[in-house]
């Protein structure tokens, strides 16, 4: 795969790319001791295990076992391809790569993404300047006044209007020479249901540009200027919009999220842009869609260990509709949230227009806990009747029960019981979990899923440890690595996939000096790449006769080894249980030899 790129690039950009500050981007770190740490973006957490190693440029959650360096960061964390995040990468660090050697098919599929971002960048160009340049955007200006938006926020969130007509974008990208067919790829244009050309998916709209957490245009929106329906029209699923992973707002959104460990989450383009143009920058939009578990994962990263989101609604009913959606989705990304409800008939846009910031922080001190929240819409909604309870108690019951922590949840059903006046224990019964899975364990490290990984797994017994050790100390001690390849300890591994692993440390670090992150690369395999991670960043103290010592340890376990093979020849040859004899003497050959090419120097 690598070789679309040439070798040179790839270390050029890896060079050039901080892996600490890519991580960043998508995970709140904060700096222990020589490494990182912060909430896994690949698994739901509460304490971070996710460690970054700032010396080694690589990154390794302790918790689920994904891991590796900045190339396979991108790869994970944004779907890409081994060449999209190098080529990512090479942009932001603005470093030239050539694209001549490709195939037409490969040249294809590896710019697809980025012809898209491009074709999207030039329809943002577009679009801004009809509504600044073009006599057609004086009216959709003028909305955009009147909806209280001061030119720096058009300006900063790149407004734009699509003026009205069948092919105005179309036709701009024609006269250029950009293909048709990406646009369409882009949902910029929609084909003729007559199967003859396209023609522009946003007409007479005010657009609303969708920048990724990269800044990129990824996708639009489109409000009309009247009361005409649909209101908005929205980017359909493309190869670099997905609306369960979109945020409107987002890359603006961050650093403010950091600061105040706390992000609001809003419905509307309007709504968001009334929370920044007032200065509440930690604002992010859904854009009308639910939560998704990406939309929270992403969420946490922002704001970190000990953050909340706060989720910011225009009516008791679309608050209760929401909490209820989405309250599984807090419970399991293990997020905060909290839920704000706007005084009757404003939503987060007109409330500020009429009231202002200082206002908006008044109410939001007052949002309630997702369950409390819910509590209290059943309790208003219901009563406190027998009929009520009952069934404030069927109303709340899936909501307690998602709550993972059994602690938690017992809490809440205390509190349940005491607000309703209905006995603990009864609650106790009605609400009850499904009875828990049994936790799988998972092994190799970067198998998906939940669970810890085990280190080093107990079946494979101390020649297994071993060897990891010896490995961890190629790793961190990389002086070692002449007395190993002098003594040819390799050759006496068990598990060919640390041998592999420990090959590949000869080799890679003979070429270009000790290089965790590159030899990492050469691994396409999650497996090996997993344990590298992982073993360079297990916390140990290395010198020099702490590894003597164990490579002295290691020779003497292979000694116990071919002395315990004598002793079972011998049981063999008592028993006459003539296969295992033949096996066992076959064994004996095998390592005979590979001590006489120890010996004469000879290389496999
Ligand atoms: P709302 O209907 O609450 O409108 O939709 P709004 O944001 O307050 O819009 P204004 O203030 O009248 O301009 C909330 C969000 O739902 C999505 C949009 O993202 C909108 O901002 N939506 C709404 C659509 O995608 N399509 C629609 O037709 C309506
Ligand atoms: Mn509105």
């Amino acid at each position: 795969m690598a070789a679309y790129i040439p070798d040179d690039k790839i270390s050029a950009i890896k060079n050039a790319s901080d892996i600490v500050d890519i991580v960043s981007e998508m995970v709140s770190l904060r700096r222990a001791g020589r490494n990182f740490l912060g909430l896994c973006p690949f698994h739901a957490e509460k304490t971070p295990s996710f460690t970054v190693s700032p010396d080694k440029q690589i990154f390794y959650c302790f918790g689920c076992g994904a891991g590796g360096n900045v190339f396979s960061f991108l790869m994970k964390q944004g779907g890409l391809t081994f060449p999209e995040a190098a080529r990512a990468l090479a942009v932001r660090y603005a470093i030239d790569l050539p694209t001549r050697d490709l195939s037409p098919h490969e040249k294809k599929k590896l710019t697809e993404r980025e012809t898209i971002l491009t074709l999207n960048d030039a329809a943002v160009s577009f679009y801004r300047n009809c509504l600044f340049e073009d006599e057609r955007g004086k009216q959709a200006k003028a909305y955009l006044l009147k909806r209280g938006m001061i030119e720096k926020t058009i300006d900063e969130f790149k407004l734009g209007f699509a003026p009205d007509g069948w092919d105005n974008l179309a036709r701009h990208f024609r006269a250029r020479r950009k293909p048709v067919e990406m646009a369409l790829l882009a949902g910029l244009v929609v084909p003729r249901k007559n199967g003859d050309g396209h023609y522009d998916r946003f007409r007479n709209r005010i657009i609303f540009p969708i920048f990724n957490a990269q800044n990129q245009p990824a996708g639009f929106g489109g409000r009309v200027l009247d009361d005409a329906l649909p209101k908005y029209l929205n980017s359909p699923e493309t190869p670099v919009y997905s609306k369960s992973r979109s945020l409107y707002g987002l890359a603006r959104a961050r650093q403010k999220c950091r600061e105040m460990q706390t992000v609001y989450v809003v419905e509307g383009y309007f709504d968001l842009l009334a929370m920044h143009q007032c200065g509440i920058t930690n604002t992010v939009a859904t854009l009308g869609t639910s939560l998704t578990d990406d939309h929270v994962q992403i969420l946490k990263g922002f704001v970190g260990e000990g953050g909340k989101a706060v989720l910011v609604y225009d009516s008791d009913q679309a608050g209760i509709k929401a909490a209820q959606r989405s309250v599984s989705v807090f419970q399991k990304g293990l997020l905060e949230a909290r839920i704000l409800v706007l005084p009757k008939g404003h939503d987060p846009d007109s409330f500020l227009m009429a009231h202002g910031p200082d206002e908006f922080f008044k109410a939001a001190g007052q949002s309630m806990g997702m369950i409390p929240f819910m509590v209290e819409s059943a309790v208003e909604k219901f009563g406190l009747s027998i009929d009520g309870k009952v069934r404030i108690v069927n109303d709340l019951k899936s909501a307690i029960v998602a709550i993972g922590d059994p602690i938690a949840r017992s809490l809440r059903i205390k509190q349940l019981a005491e607000r309703i006046g209905v006995d603990e224990t009864i609650l106790l019964q009605k609400i009850r979990p499904n009875p828990p899975r049994p936790a799988r364990t998972v092994w190799p490290p970067g198998g998906q899923g939940p669970g810890k990984a085990p280190d080093p797994d107990p079946v494979r017994g101390e020649t297994y440890r071993l060897e990891r050790q010896m490995v961890a100390m190629m790793l961190q001690f990389p002086e070692m690595i002449a007395q190993i390849k002098g003594r040819r300890i390799m050759d006496h591994f068990t598990d060919s996939v640390l041998a592999e692993i420990g090959r590949g440390i000869i080799e890679h670090f003979a070429q270009v000096g000790s290089d965790i992150a590159g030899l990492v690369s050469q691994w396409e395999d999650s497996e090996k790449k997993a344990i590298v991670v992982r073993l360079s960043l297990t916390d140990e103290h290395w010198d020099r006769d702490g590894c003597m010592n164990l490579i002295n340890q290691f020779e003497a376990s292979i000694h116990r080894r071919d002395k315990g093979l004598l002793r079972r020849i011998e049981a063999a040859e008592k028993s006459g249980d003539e296969s295992l004899l033949a096996e066992l003497l076959q064994e004996k050959q095998r390592q005979a030899r590979k001590t006489m090419e120890k010996h004469s120097g000879v290389n496999h």
